[in-house]
């Protein structure tokens, strides 16, 4: 299978890439000396899908299976679910020479990762993302953890996985609303950090919406090259990993504003993408034909770009009660015309909201 390595010193990992070839991961976790029984994290949607291919990959490679299957969705990933999967590990008996194997979206990603960032003061784990959205960014880069009732990811831990194991072909059965919200994700690797990609995903936009196999593997594998170089340099975000959260400012708000019910995160990033787009031109980073160019590919790709009518003030509230806003300024992430960008601080949020034309 074709592969990349996430470089990170000691906790440097390789991700491989392929179609169909869910029967290779025994072998691969064979080569990684991982010990020999191992916990599969799923849940009932994912499992009833892929459980078992993954399940006859690893007997066949010599490894004794447990099946911890947890309910499906966000609304899940809290300190109930986590104890229950920390339960399952004690009953079955995972000791030190064990694994763990999440197998799921970008929730069971998160929520498998830190029960294996602490089970044990941390046993080693894998991942296999079966969400476009996790292909392409949760399941690269070590970002573990479960939501707290005060808000989103509030407890977790950087916990790198020993391997990951994307197939594109996993893709075919996924909702189209959850394919299309992690094409935003992608689309936002091209507009901040590589202008040959964006020209690309730009071109096979159609190739893109059909889910073909061929370019699929080209561009989850770019996003997550993408992705390493940010991630080898910044492991633990002391500044240009904040360069992910491109479009995430405007887009958590929405999220926020909405109670999580309207948009998918995707959805509300790719809101996120064009407001950032017209503020990066008004505030002199980008012309007017890159934030062109970046609405036409959000649409395209047939992701919204309206921001939900709320006030100027309820925008203002929702941004600046986000974590990433310290000290009354905030970082915001500006498109430097396309395939760049600039971290930057700006101090009067109204700013942001007058440039988007929001309403008081
Ligand atoms: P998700 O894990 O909830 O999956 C979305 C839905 O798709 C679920 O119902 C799931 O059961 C279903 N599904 C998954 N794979 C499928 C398949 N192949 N076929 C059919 N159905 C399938 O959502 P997500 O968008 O993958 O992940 C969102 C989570 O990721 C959030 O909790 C977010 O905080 C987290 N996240 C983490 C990072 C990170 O760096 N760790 C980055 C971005 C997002
Ligand atoms: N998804 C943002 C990050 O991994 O930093």
């Amino acid at each position: 299978m074709d592969a990349i390595t996430v470089g990170l010193h000691e906790r440097s990992y390789p991700i491989f890439f392929g179609a169909n070839k869910l029967s290779m991961l025994g072998s691969l976790c064979a080569g990684l000396n991982l010990g020999k029984r191992v916990a599969v994290v799923t849940n009932p949607t994912v499992g009833a899908w892929y459980f078992e291919p993954v399940r006859e990959s690893l007997v066949s490679a010599g490894f004794s299976v447990n099946r911890i299957e947890v309910p499906d969705g966000e609304e899940f990933k809290n300190s109930d679910t986590l104890k229950s999967i920390y339960d399952w590990l004690i009953e079955f008996g995972l000791d030190r020479g064990s694994f763990i194997v999440a197998l799921g979206g970008g929730v069971i990603g998160d929520m498998a990762g830190y029960a294996a960032a602490t089970y044990l003061r941390g046993i080693p784990f894998v991942q296999v993302p079966t969400t476009l959205l996790a292909q392409v960014d949760s399941s690269v880069g070590g970002k573990t953890g479960i939501n707290h009732e005060r808000g989103k990811n509030l407890i977790g831990a950087f916990y790198q996985p020993r391997l990951v194991m994307i197939d594109v072909a996993v893709l075919d059965t996924l909702a189209e609303r959850e394919y299309l919200s992690g094409l935003a994700e992608m689309a936002k690797y091209g507009v901040v950090l590589d202008a040959e990609f964006f020209g690309f995903m730009f071109d096979n936009a159609d190739k893109l919406l059909a889910r073909d196999k061929d370019c699929l593997l080209a561009t989850v594998k770019r996003s997550c090259a993408l992705k390493a170089s940010v991630v080898e340099k910044d492991e633990r975000e002391g500044g240009l990993r904040a360069v992910l959260n491109y479009g995430h400012t405007i887009g958590h708000a929405v999220e926020t504003l909405t109670g999580y019910r309207q948009f998918l995160h995707g959805e509300a990033v790719a809101i996120g993408m064009a407001q950032a787009a017209k503020i990066s031109e008004a505030m002199g980073y980008s012309g007017s034909e890159d934030t062109e160019r970046v609405l036409a590919l959000l649409a395209k790709l047939k992701l919204p770009l309206d921001l939900p009518p709320f006030k100027a003030s309820e925008y203002i509230e929702a941004i600046c009660h986000d974590k990433k806003v310290r000290d009354g300024g905030l970082n915001f992430v500006f498109n430097n015309n396309i395939g760049h960008f600039t971290i930057a601080r700006v101090a009067d949020v109204s700013q942001l909201t007058r440039i988007c034309g929001i309403g008081e």
